[in-house]
């Protein structure tokens, strides 16, 4: 009975899962361009990316590393999420200005604040070099030649691609290295910030209503692009001016109605959507759970401190928001992941492709090869696991840690410089103050204890039981270290890294302290990169590689079985259009979702007892007036956040959503917990992005922050 309705299931989803999933290639557009304009949207696939034209794609950034952006002026003007911004935003907050809490706007151009570090990169074109990039590959080849080969074409290629411009050049793999596409970009580097609503705005509902649908959350913040007299990048400086976008967004504010249709354009991290049974199974059986349940303990303890000092607060808003991040999404894509039967979907899919591969001896052995593999792989990632999630859980391990590969770094190497100012940051972050530093130690003692006695407990650090006999004796043990390493005592410490300069006496400091020592031990352990005879990182590398050639055939194969399917590459942090429509969803029985949320909600979650929903008196009086202007819906209501079937996912916060004719309706900023898992799986019932409604962005930038001088900088279509 179970098996005949996983089959059913599986039918059910391959034949209409396509029809929202998937994130495109946006110069390979035009294959999708029918159904999109099937789905309702009215421009062509040439709007959205052209190379010899102005395109939307000259509107959208990779903000950052890791999120996306948009502009809506022709001076350069940049929309993101307030998460996004979030740590620039901390670091020009201090408890005397602190903008986190009360929100900033520049109230004109020489108040906007650089934000050093941070890059705007934009799409100049992009193009499929496959070709020159498998350049002298053969069958033949181990998959160690081949990479060598390929690192060197890619290396050449880069250069002669963008030889004589300021461009630059990143080259992809697609599909584990079936494709190769160069994307040429152009990396502004004076990006400033101009305005975030307060931190009860931004992130209202905070770690909360994170991943949650109903959700009231203004997730946007506002930064300026600046570049030098050309409009070309340039580093910060007061002669630079505001860049002048090829193409910025109109924003509309017509709003959004169930059904209608959207996309989504930006920078989606990682995806693994053809992975098979046993990653979906190791990801959510066995990694998720210890995440999970380090993660548990990490931020209870920050968060108990949080409630001490607003100094303390602001000391862990950002690894708070971090380590809490991927606590919950994990949460949400076991459990996604189990309701689905995940595994066994999986499992039912390789059996079709095995009965279709058995008289292909190119293909007939990859699945079984890859059950191996992924049997050996198994317990040396529960190794690393538990080593990143527990062992490097406290402050004290992770500076162990950059002591260790400090110690490794050759002297002057931009390695060891980088590692230097790794030390300095996490110096003064933690140092400032006295007060911060001596809760600090206790909040950080616990969890190096707690999270170690964890992996202890479950045979983790087998090492430790040659010197300690009991659970109470290794406590103290762990407390004796915790006391005695000089990265916690700050003058010395400090002073040290000062003088540091890799010679012997150095090195033998280094070695003596008992929290590397400990650390290095722990590490050889679970990584063992550089004791002993059995190298586990080579192992673990040697595996994945050969996993990831095994991949490429599996990929190459389905494409042949289903040669009538599109199947869409994995995301990899390249940019990508994903389109859908707007449509609420039943998350459990009896429970049905509508589509989108309103200001009376954030009313009705306001709670002045509990920092998430704490509502600013002048939001609320806004609300009492009903004074929404323009930006109020065809109801008279305030809308703040939306969803819809698009498939996002990390990356992908900051992307603009349009409507379509190519205008601006929304900025994404989250999933929905229940759909979490598609990352993995795709589930067209459940897998919602939420994006913020434009309209509450405009309305917090004119009517709350009262900086009507950026919306007059906007196209606005009503
Ligand atoms: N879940 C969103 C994403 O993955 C937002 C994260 C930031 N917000 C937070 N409360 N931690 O990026
Ligand atoms: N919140 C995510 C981001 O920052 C988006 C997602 O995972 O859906 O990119």
């Amino acid at each position: 009975m179970k098996r005949t309705f996983i089959t059913f299931a599986i039918l059910i989803t391959t034949l209409v899962a396509w029809a929202d999933e998937g994130m495109w290639i946006p110069m390979l557009l035009q294959r999708n361009e029918a159904a999109m304009q099937r789905a309702g949207m009215h421009i062509s696939a040439s709007d959205i990316y052209d190379v010899n034209n102005a395109s939307l794609k000259d509107a959208v950034v990779l903000f950052g590393g890791g999120c996306s952006g948009e502009f809506v002026s022709a001076e350069g003007l940049l929309l993101t999420n307030h998460h996004c911004g979030y740590s620039y935003i901390v670091s020009h907050s201090t408890v005397e200005h602190d903008y986190l809490t009360h929100g900033f706007w520049a109230a004109d151009r020489s108040q906007e604040l650089p934000c050093p570090g941070l890059t705007a990169t934009r799409l100049v074109r992009m193009e499929d070099v496959t070709a020159q990039v498998l350049d002298g590959v053969s069958q033949t080849m181990t998959e160690a030649e081949r990479q060598a080969l390929v690192a060197k074409n890619i290396e050449q290629l880069s250069k002669s691609l963008t030889q004589g411009t300021h461009y630059r050049c990143v080259i992809k793999p697609f599909y584990y290295g079936n494709q190769y596409f160069a994307y040429i970009n152009e990396v502004f580097t004076d990006v400033r910030l101009v305005g975030t609503p307060p931190s009860n705005i931004g992130k209202f509902g905070g770690d909360t209503d994170n991943w949650m649908w109903p959700r009231h959350t203004g997730d946007f913040s506002v930064f300026r692009v600046y570049t030098n007299a050309n409009n070309e990048p340039a580093d910060y400086s007061r002669d630079n001016r505001p860049y002048r976008p090829l193409k910025h967004l109109e924003v509309s504010l017509k709003g959004v109605n169930e059904g209608d249709f959207t996309f989504v354009f930006g920078y989606p991290g990682t995806t693994r959507r053809y992975v098979t049974h046993d990653a979906v199974d190791l990801a959510a059986n066995v990694e998720n759970p210890i995440r999970i349940a380090m993660r548990d303990i990490r931020l209870s303890h920050y968060k108990r401190a949080q409630e001490l000092s607003p100094a303390l607060r602001l000391r862990y808003a950002t690894p708070v928001a971090n380590i809490a991040n991927g606590w919950k999404k994990w949460q949400g894509e076991s459990l996604g992941i189990e309701r689905l039967h995940g595994v066994e979907q999986k499992q039912e899919q390789e059996r079709d492709f095995s009965r279709w591969a058995s008289s292909r001896p190119e293909y007939s052995t990859v699945l079984g090869n890859l059950e191996k593999l992924y049997a050996r792989l198994r317990p040396l990632d529960v190794k690393r696991t538990w080593y990143s999630e527990a062992i490097l859980a406290s402050d004290l391990m992770q500076r162990a840690n950059l002591l260790d590969l400090l110690g490794q770094a050759t002297p002057e190497s931009d390695r060891w410089t980088q590692i230097l100012s790794a030390i300095d940051r996490s110096n003064s972050r933690l140092f400032d103050e006295d007060t911060i530093w001596q809760s600090h130690l206790e909040v950080d003692r616990a969890i190096f204890v707690e999270t170690f006695i964890a992996a202890w407990r479950v045979g983790q650090a087998p090492y430790m039981d040659k010197k300690y006999r009991s659970e109470a004796e290794l406590r103290k043990g762990l407390d004796r270290v915790f006391d005695k390493s000089l990265i916690n005592k700050p003058e010395r410490f400090a002073a040290f890294i000062d003088q540091y300069s890799g010679s012997k006496d150095d090195l033998a400091k280094i070695a003596k302290d008992p929290a590397v020592d400990l650390l290095r031990v722990a590490k050889s352990f679970a990584l063992a990169s550089y004791l002993g005879s059995a190298n586990q990182t080579e192992l673990y590398n040697q595996i994945s590689d050969s996993i990831n050639l095994l991949m490429r055939t599996y990929i190459r194969g389905m494409m042949e079985q289903y040669p009538d399917s599109n199947f869409f590459p994995d995301a990899n942090l390249t940019l990508r259009v994903a389109y859908g429509h707007v449509e609420g969803f039943r998350p459990r029985d009896a429970v049905r979702y509508t589509h989108y949320s309103t200001l009376d909600g954030i009313i009705e979650k306001e709670n002045p007892n509990i920092y998430d929903y704490v509502v600013e008196p002048r939001l609320k009086e806004l609300w009492r007036t009903k004074n929404y202007g323009p930006y109020a819906n065809a109801q008279g209501e305030m809308p703040v956040a939306f969803i819809a079937t698009n498939h996002t996912t990390g990356g992908n916060s900051g992307s603009p959503v349009l409507d379509a004719d190519g205008r601006l309706i929304g900025i994404n900023f989250d999933r929905c917990w229940e759909g979490t898992m598609s990352d993995l799986l795709f589930d067209p019932a459940y897998c919602r992005n939420i994006s913020l409604d434009v309209r509450y962005c405009l309305f917090i930038i004119d009517r709350y922050a009262g900086a009507h001088h950026l919306i007059e900088e906007m196209d606005i279509v009503r």
